[in-house]
């Protein structure tokens, strides 16, 4: 059952932030009588729509089949009054006799207070199951609300001797199809896409999930100088927004070419990952997609702005000592000083392969 919310929570991959995602399944008698997720912020929760279907608030013609049934839920069930009532009262009121849980919402401030709340009012609850995969599903959620900024993913494909470009700059594509599929599915769930000017001037991406109704993130350029073509495919902004971050005063003329396109231009005193994530922050993102070449990666992870890799590698040798590797200098001289990634896990996607992992969290 508990599954089975993750599946319905995932229907509104990269839709939710800042919420997280969530689904409920109400059961009665071994059998679902009501299903729900929260499709994006503003909306009603997740266990509001699972307990409308399942008949409460209807008309008194209708059975209300959630009095004594059990409810599973993958986030503990809000109690405060945001946008919408909390979903504790609404279970309360409901009837429903046992309430399992994924895991307890990750905010310090208000996290075991549904729980509390339901078991006040004589309601089972069960805490901590499919915990992991429930973690899994709201990594992003949980570092935003923990850390206070969105969780930072560097991607990038490169070939088995380490170029993610050839020494031209050519770059499409370095991994098979397969390995594409999997980056557009994960482009729609991430809430933004950062690229540099570089990428922009040798690449020209479209940087959109390419998948029919799915969500497709913001697409962020960072660029001190500006010197990028008028031509861009990015400045087409009718199937996905895109903003450029530059410095103040950075070619006036350019900046009002973009606007025109119907690009949002931020100026920002002084062009780095982490005053461009604080701005994403504050745009209620829960997670970015570091999309960039080797110099931008290099200063995002420097400043803190990146916490999880993913490394597609594909069989493929290109050579060229000056072609672009994924990671431009950290200025590290010995090999002691490499950031050793922790929770690593090893994937085959079609004929390349998928490297997974956390950078070490640093001690602040
Ligand atoms: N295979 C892959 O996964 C992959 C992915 C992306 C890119 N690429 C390849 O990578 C190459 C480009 O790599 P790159 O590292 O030169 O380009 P990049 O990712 O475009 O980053 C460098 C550019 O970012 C901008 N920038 C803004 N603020 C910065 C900051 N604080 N620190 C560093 N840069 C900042 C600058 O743009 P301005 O010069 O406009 O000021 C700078 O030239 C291309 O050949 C592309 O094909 C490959
Ligand atoms: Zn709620």
């Amino acid at each position: 059952m508990m599954q089975r919310c993750l599946a319905l929570a995932r229907r509104a991959l990269g839709r939710t932030s800042p919420n997280p995602l969530v689904g409920a399944v109400v059961v009665k008698d071994g059998e679902i009588v009501g299903e729900g997720f929260h499709p994006c912020a503003g909306e009603p929760h997740a266990e509001v729509f699972a307990l409308k279907a399942a008949g409460v608030g209807a008309d008194s013609t209708q059975e209300n089949r959630a009095c004594g049934a059990t409810v599973y839920v993958n986030l503990e069930p809000c109690n405060h009054h945001g946008r919408t009532p909390p979903c504790s009262e609404a279970l309360i009121a409901a009837g429903v006799a046992k309430v399992v849980v994924g895991i307890v919402d990750p905010n310090p401030l208000v996290g075991g207070g549904g729980i509390a709340r339901l078991r006040a009012a004589g309601v089972e609850v069960v805490v901590g199951v499919e915990a992991q995969a429930c973690y899994q599903l709201n990594e992003a959620f949980i570092h935003r609300i923990v850390h206070k900024r969105p969780l930072g993913i560097l991607k990038y494909a490169m070939t088995l001797d380490g170029k993610i470009a050839t020494t031209s700059g050519h770059s499409a594509w370095v991994t098979n199809q397969d390995a594409r599929s999997e980056v557009h599915q994960l482009r729609a769930g991430c809430d933004a896409i950062i690229v540099g000017g570089n990428t922009v001037r040798k690449d020209n991406p479209y940087l959109t999930s390419h998948q029919v109704g799915a969500h497709n993130p913001l697409r962020v350029v960072m660029s001190r100088q500006l010197n990028l073509p008028e031509d861009a495919r990015l400045w087409d902004t009718a199937e996905a927004p895109t903003v450029v971050f530059t410095e103040e005063g950075s070619s006036p003329d350019f900046q009002s070419f973009l606007r025109q396109q119907g690009v949002e231009v931020v100026e920002l005193t002084s062009l780095t990952p982490e005053l461009v994530m604080t701005n994403l922050y504050d745009r209620g993102f829960c997670s970015v997609l570091w999309e960039c070449g080797g110099t931008l990666a290099a200063s995002a992870i420097a400043q803190g702005a990146v916490q999880k890799i993913l490394a597609f590698i594909a069989p493929k040798i290109i050579g060229g000592s000056h072609a672009a590797t994924p990671v431009g200098d950290l200025g590290f001289t010995i090999m002691t000083e490499a950031l050793t990634l922790e929770r690593v896990s090893w994937r085959v996607v079609g004929s390349d392969c998928l490297v997974e992992g956390y950078l070490p969290q640093k001690n602040s």
